[in-house]
């Protein structure tokens, strides 16, 4: 169980998440979705204790992640799959190297095992053969997928995905969001995938926060969000609402 009770954060007077209070339940497919700039990265920094917030408090399974020191902290990290926005592989290491470091610091598998499940990983999401070449020689679609496979390597209970699949192409962009939807009911993992990608919403989550100007618009369920009369909300999901140019979109 994740619990986020009244988290602020800004930075300087850029006010970016403003009293935001939400929890995810065990098993759960959750979207998290608004503009570009409208704080979704900055709150999963804080979900994960990569950022501290300036007041409000973020619990996951009991543990109230900003008192916890980095030995405790890295504990519950061990509960967490991340997929960073980014890819954020280390250019210098290999495919396998790359997935490799996060079993050697977070799990207590030995060094046939670890090599073992890199295989694994890599043949989960599709990359078989490919532990050996460095993240240069991979197109964007696979380097999100090497990502995908370092993070659900540690076999995570939560598995956070920042933008899995903005500046893919459609057909990338399906294979990403089948093998979320893979995760989920194989590993049963509680998913939150931070996009604005509509197809993606509406392919892997069953419930949906829409962030604006820092705080939540919506949540709810995610095949009601059609249904919404907000503007901005309508605009976002369908494309066309009564807002002016000029408007924040
Ligand atoms: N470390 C930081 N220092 C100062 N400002 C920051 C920092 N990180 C983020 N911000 C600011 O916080 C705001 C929200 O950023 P964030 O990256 O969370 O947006 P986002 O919703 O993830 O956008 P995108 O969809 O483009 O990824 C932006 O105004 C950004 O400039
Ligand atoms: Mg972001």
């Amino acid at each position: 169980m994740i619990n986020i009770k009244q988290l602020c954060k800004s930075f300087g007077n850029n006010r970016v998440l403003n009293n935001i209070t939400f929890d995810m339940v065990e098993g759960q497919s959750l979207a998290i979705v608004g503009q570009s700039g409208t704080g979704k990265s900055v709150l999963l920094k804080n979900m994960i204790g990569l950022m501290k917030p300036d007041s409000g408090e973020v619990w996951i399974d009991d543990e109230l992640i900003s008192s916890l020191s980095f030995k405790q902290l890295q504990k519950v990290r061990t509960k967490i799959g991340m997929v960073f926005q980014s890819g954020a592989l280390f250019d210098s290491l290999t495919v396998g190297d790359n997935i490799g470091l996060g079993l050697k610091k977070l799990t207590i598998l030995n060094i046939n095992e670890q090599k073992d499940r890199i295989l694994e990983s890599l043949s989960e999401v599709n990359l078989e053969g490919t532990e050996n070449l460095m993240p240069a020689e991979l197109s964007g679609g696979m380097r999100k997928r090497v990502g995908i496979a370092r993070a659900i390597a540690i076999r995570p209970k939560y598995l956070f995905y920042d933008e899995p699949t903005t500046g893919l192409d459609p057909i990338m962009t399906d294979i990403i969001n089948k093998l979320i939807v893979k995760f989920q009911k194989e590993y049963n993992m509680t998913s939150l995938i931070i996009t604005h990608e509509t197809k993606t919403i509406f392919d892997v989550a069953e419930k949906v926060i829409m962030l604006d100007d820092g705080k939540i618009i919506y949540n709810g369920e995610t095949n009601k969000i059609k249904e919404n009369e907000t503007p901005l909300i309508k605009r976002f999901f369908t494309g066309n609402s009564e807002m002016n140019v000029g408007s924040k979109l």
